[in-house]
């Protein structure tokens, strides 16, 4: 019996591929995602006419000051749990697991069948159920715990226009995932507003220390031709004012590294925070002076636009003279983050060169290979980008977000509670 459910069941996903397969369509352009403004999560009028303006593509100061007032956006504090940044009630792998299980769940068998869109208002009210369900403050002290454990891990949060967008189009991507090469997949592009980050923590006070990278002045270029970012000092706990969640007066940790990519109306903006010691000193010079955020360095980089003219900067800017020397870089659009990008040659980088794969075939070692033999060409510009929208954790990688939708698609093919 349990034989034949299980062939009937893989007959089924045959068909319902086979049938659905016919309205894949070429371009899927999540644009249509409807935009619903009236979450916590909106940015405010002003900056999205920043954020999109033009002058992001030619004056270096001004794309910069932007990216800082994105992250102080970011890390608004919630109306719910003020002590915790708005990005921490993003959400991860689990929670759109959790969310479409939900959806999903409460469709009819026949309409799971057919694959049956989602209402756009019916995925508002299941993301709202689960946020009213969660402990936002527990579960980032546990992410926080496991990535300071383990820096090699990475741990990956969108924002609910991400999210949306996900759920909504939650058909395509559970049939880009089965094919058996994705990189066949029609391209997806994410709409306006939606954003992902990933964050890196480490464990501080006691005998914990966190290893410090200097990239201020001449130490930037010493770094540019180091084999790879190189860890010259050692962070003082004491001298810390950087956000941190703590267990106890004993057990703290402390974000040291935050990468966002936030869509504008056609492009992603990047742009990446790490810590060190001193405020207000080299790519935190320009900071705003909001508690948290000084003692942070921050880069940015908009796709392969023409450089950025170092003339816009001005002779008395405090970053005229980092903005000579990256002009002086065969990689004038440089960004990279010393807690995040590890690995030969990831200090050479920028954001947007590797991530114009995303959605190919490649793998963590192959790019680790690529970065050691060939980092130029994760840093040009490539004729042959991949299908998902630079975003690697779609289909691909350590966590593929489609794979949460797979199994919850799998999970009613095999047991439908209620057919
Ligand atoms: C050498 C390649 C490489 C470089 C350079 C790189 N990334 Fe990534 N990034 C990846 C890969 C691979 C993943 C997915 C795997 C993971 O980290 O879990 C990823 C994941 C991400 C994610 C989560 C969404 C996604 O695409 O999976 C964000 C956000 C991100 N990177 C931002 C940045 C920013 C900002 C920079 C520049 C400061 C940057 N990345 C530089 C390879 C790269």
């Amino acid at each position: 019996m349990k034989r034949l459910q299980r062939n009937l069941t893989s007959w089924l996903k045959v068909l319902s591929l086979s049938l659905t397969f016919g309205s894949f369509p070429k371009h899927l352009n999540a644009h249509t995602t409807p935009k619903i403004e009236n979450t916590s999560e909106t940015i405010s009028s002003g900056l999205w006419t920043a954020i999109n303006s033009q002058l992001m593509l030619t004056d270096w100061a001004f794309q910069r000051q932007t990216a800082w007032q994105i992250q102080e956006w970011l890390f608004t504090p919630q109306a719910k749990t003020p002590q915790l940044p708005l990005w921490q009630e993003w959400f991860d792998r689990d929670d759109l697991k959790h969310i479409f299980f939900d959806l999903y769940g409460n469709l009819s068998s026949k309409a799971r069948r057919e694959r049956q869109v989602f209402p756009p208002a019916t995925i508002e009210s299941a993301i709202e159920r689960f946020v009213s369900h969660r402990s936002p403050q527990s579960e980032s002290l546990l992410r926080a715990q496991i990535l300071a454990q383990n820096p090699r891990l990475t741990h990956i949060l969108i924002n609910r226009q991400a999210l949306r967008t996900l759920l909504l189009h939650y058909a395509e991507l559970d049939q880009c995932y089965r094919l058996p090469d994705t990189e066949t997949c029609p391209s997806w592009v994410f709409p306006e507003g939606s954003a992902w980050l990933k964050s890196a923590w480490r464990r501080f006070g006691q005998d914990f220390t966190i290893p410090g990278f200097s990239t201020d002045a001449s130490d930037f270029l010493r770094q540019q031709s180091s084999p790879s970012w190189m860890s010259d000092h050692t962070l003082d706990p004491q001298k810390l004012d950087v956000f941190t969640l703590s267990q106890s007066s004993e057990v703290k940790f402390a974000l040291v590294g935050l990468h966002l990519m936030l869509k504008r109306s056609h492009d992603w903006l990047w742009t990446s925070l790490w810590l060190d010691q001193s405020k207000h000193q080299g790519f935190a010079a320009d900071a705003p002076s909001s508690r948290f955020l000084s003692q942070y360095r921050l880069c940015s980089v908009l796709g392969f636009q023409s450089p950025l003219q170092v003339s816009s900067v001005p002779e008395q800017h405090p970053l005229k003279a980092l903005a000579d020397t990256l002009h002086q870089l065969d990689n004038p659009q440089w960004c990279s983050n010393p807690y995040l990008e590890l690995g030969p040659n990831n200090q050479k980088t920028q954001c947007v060169g590797c991530h114009q794969f995303a959605g190919q075939n490649q793998t963590q070692a192959d790019l680790a290979q690529l970065l050691q033999k060939d980092p130029d060409a994760l840093i040009r510009e490539s004729s042959d980008q991949g299908p998902t929208d630079f975003v690697w954790s779609l289909v691909k990688g350590p966590q593929p977000f489609a794979l949460s939708i797979t199994e919850g698609i799998e999970y009613f093919d095999a047991y439908d509670p209620y057919p």
